[in-house]
């Protein structure tokens, strides 16, 4: 039975317990609305740990003025249940009051990692997801997280975080979860009408455009980039526009010039008001990962 916890010493308590009994922790953070992506973490985690906390928080403080934090999907009671199937042992739901009944004033700062794409693009929001991440560790201190390569920069952002921060905890990456026609789950797809969603489906298109054309040999990430422009231009009078799409270190997200090792190439768009992303590997040919 999954245990659901609102309050920050309930959520303390319930772990320290688990620990007592020598259990391996495990968090999996979410902003709830859960789909086959999410439900894939815990199942990641169920392989790795023994006592599963999942969060689900809308977390205010990641959204800026005029962006969707209103209008975001809210399901708690289905996420609830989908969670017990999987076998997570305690949901932590608290309120943005009790989240931040200390105050938001201190933040941590994401560094450079930070700056680019979704952070161009969204000031302030990776400084919002580090901190409630941060804060989920020091209430769980998990020793394994696990987060989704759907959001690229943001598992790179945690995981080195994590890593400078000294949390002590193991981030594990793990594979975007698609929808039948290749469009990545996310909370924010059922925002999308018929004729947006088949725009959407640029980004996808567009990716495997980029994995092609490096599957064919190429190495210039102008050329890449161009295949994927193609690709998305095409999609411009349904309604699709590109924010960024661009053949990226894989560590450091900085754009690369010639694709000469395992590279990674993000896009993110937006069709109508909704905000989409996606990114997949690149693997030069002859190269591995
Ligand atoms: P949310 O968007 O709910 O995503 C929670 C986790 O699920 C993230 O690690 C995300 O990368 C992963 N995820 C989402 N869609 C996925 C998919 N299609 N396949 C695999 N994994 C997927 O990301 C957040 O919430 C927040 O920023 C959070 C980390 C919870 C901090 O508030």
């Amino acid at each position: 039975m999954i245990e659901r916890i609102a309050g920050k010493n309930e959520v303390r308590f319930a772990v320290a317990e688990a620990r007592g009994e020598g259990r391996t922790i495990a968090l999996v953070p979410t902003m709830g609305a859960l789909h086959e992506g999410h439900l894939s973490l815990a199942r990641a985690a169920r392989t790795r740990a023994d006592f599963i906390v999942a969060s689900v928080f809308v977390n205010p403080t990641q959204f800026g003025p005029g962006e969707d934090f209103d209008r975001y999907p809210r399901t708690v009671e289905a996420d609830l249940e989908l969670l017990g199937d999987e076998g997570v042992d305690v949901a932590f739901v608290p309120s943005a009051e009790a989240m931040y009944q200390d105050g938001t004033d201190v933040t941590v700062s994401p560094g450079l990692l930070a700056e680019r794409w979704e952070g161009a693009c969204r000031p302030g929001h990776f400084a919002g997801a580090a901190t409630v991440v941060a804060k989920l560790f020091n209430l769980v201190s998990p020793d394994l997280a696990f987060f989704g390569e759907k959001d690229y920069q943001q598992l790179r952002v945690i995981a080195q975080m994590a890593c400078e921060l000294d949390f002590g905890v193991t981030v594990v990456g793990c594979p975007t979860v698609r929808d039948h026609d290749g469009l990545a789950l996310s909370s924010r797809n059922i925002n999308l009408s018929a004729s947006e969603r088949a725009a959407a489906l640029g980004l996808p298109e567009a990716l495997e455009a980029a994995a092609r054309a490096v599957a064919w040999g190429e190495t210039s990430a102008a050329a890449i980039e161009a295949e994927m422009r193609e690709v998305t231009d095409g999609h411009a009078d349904a309604g699709l526009s590109i924010d960024y799409a661009a053949v990226v270190d894989p560590m450091t997200l900085e754009p690369l010039e010639t694709l000469e090792a395992a590279a990674r190439v993000l896009i993110a768009g937006r069709v109508g008001s909704t905000h989409l992303i996606d990114n997949c590997a690149l693997i030069p040919a002859g190269g591995t990962s």
